[in-house]
């Protein structure tokens, strides 16, 4: 674990970051709402805006990018964790957790009381990274996506400002 680092992701950044996400995509598509046919077609723009917020992170082994998350303000006092990703050969080693504790360091220094997320019914993996993290299913269930068969649930975590992490 020594080796692994976790840094923002910067607007120059908007390549790596757009390889990254579609590799996730293309990984597990039954994971996110989204798909890697709609990102792909997103023009460069698309990724430039949403790396502007710094709130982006890639966890890196020895320089070579092994996972991604992001955080997005959602309702007033409430963030979004949102497309967490490992790289399959990376599982397994904890970068899950040091990616999750990124958020919530981020939702602390910016004074976001509740962090929610949402997670496909059937992820085990994810949700029991997830419940380590204290995070809780709210019982909010929604499809995946519009039109879909397949169900995610939310869950939610309160953040305190003196929390330590
Ligand atoms: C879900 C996902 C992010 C987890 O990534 P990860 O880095 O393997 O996560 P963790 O750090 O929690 O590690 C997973 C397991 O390895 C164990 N582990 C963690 N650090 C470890 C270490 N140093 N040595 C041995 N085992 C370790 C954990 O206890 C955990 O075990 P468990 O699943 O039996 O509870 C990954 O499987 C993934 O990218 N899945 C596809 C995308 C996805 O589902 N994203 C979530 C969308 S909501």
């Amino acid at each position: 674990m020594q080796t692994i680092s976790v840094r923002v992701l910067d607007v120059p950044d908007w390549a790596l970051y757009r390889a990254v996400r579609l590799a996730a995509l293309a990984d597990a598509p039954t994971a996110f709402a989204s798909t890697l046919a709609r990102e792909l077609a997103f023009p460069e723009d698309r990724w430039r805006e949403r790396l502007a917020g710094r709130n982006q992170f890639v966890a890196e082994d020895g320089g070579e990018v092994c996972g991604l998350i992001g955080v997005v303000p959602a309702d007033p006092g409430v963030a979004e964790l949102v497309s967490l990703w490992v790289r399959p050969a990376a599982r397994g080693r904890g970068v899950g957790d040091l990616l999750v504790r990124e958020v919530l360091r981020w939702a602390r220094d910016h004074d976001v009381p509740t962090v929610r997320l949402w997670v496909a019914e059937g992820n085990e993996p994810a949700e029991r990274l997830y419940t380590r993290h204290d995070f809780q299913r709210t019982g909010t269930v929604q499809p995946v996506r519009a039109g879909a068969d397949a169900l995610e649930f939310a869950m939610t975590r309160s953040v305190r400002v003196d929390e330590a992490g």
